[in-house]
């Protein structure tokens, strides 16, 4: 199935775009689109050496086109995702497909389906924390 996420300027002006995606057993799953140099791409929100989330929902740490793993430094290439340094040394992050139209980008992998934009956490149902302050005045 193919869903519109986002617009290729959007992940460029952010560095990373994170959404949640549902695997075939409805298990919520992050991924995170990149840029990669004119277009993105989109890589499963999570590090191969342990279960260490790359963007903790304030953007993907990026440098020279690389994704920095908040955990121990590794860097992951953007575009193939490949690591060759550190504790994730030669891994690839899990790879989600997405096309780009128009420069729209859209979901378009037979195993993930959209749920919503954000982490895995903040969906609609709040538990009482609030997401934003923004709307509190003095
Ligand atoms: S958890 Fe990412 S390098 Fe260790």
């Amino acid at each position: 199935m193919t869903t519109e996420l986002t617009d290729v300027e959007t992940v460029h002006e952010e560095r990373s775009w994170l959404f949640t995606a549902r695997d075939p057993y409805g298990e919520p799953e992050e991924v995170i689109l990149v840029p990669c140099e004119e277009g993105v791409e989109a890589w499963v929100n999570r590090c191969t050496h342990e279960a260490q989330k790359l963007d903790r929902g304030m953007g993907a740490a990026m440098r020279d086109g690389q994704i920095i793993c908040p955990k121990h430094g590794s860097m992951f290439d953007s575009c193939s995702g490949y690591c060759d340094n550190g504790e994730a040394a030669e891994t690839t992050l899990v790879a989600v497909d997405v096309t780009v139209e128009d420069g729209t980008v859209y979901l378009d992998d037979s195993t993930y389906e959209f749920g919503h934009e954000g982490g895995a956490d903040d969906d609609d149902d709040d538990d009482g924390m609030p997401s934003s302050t923004s709307h509190i005045g003095l």
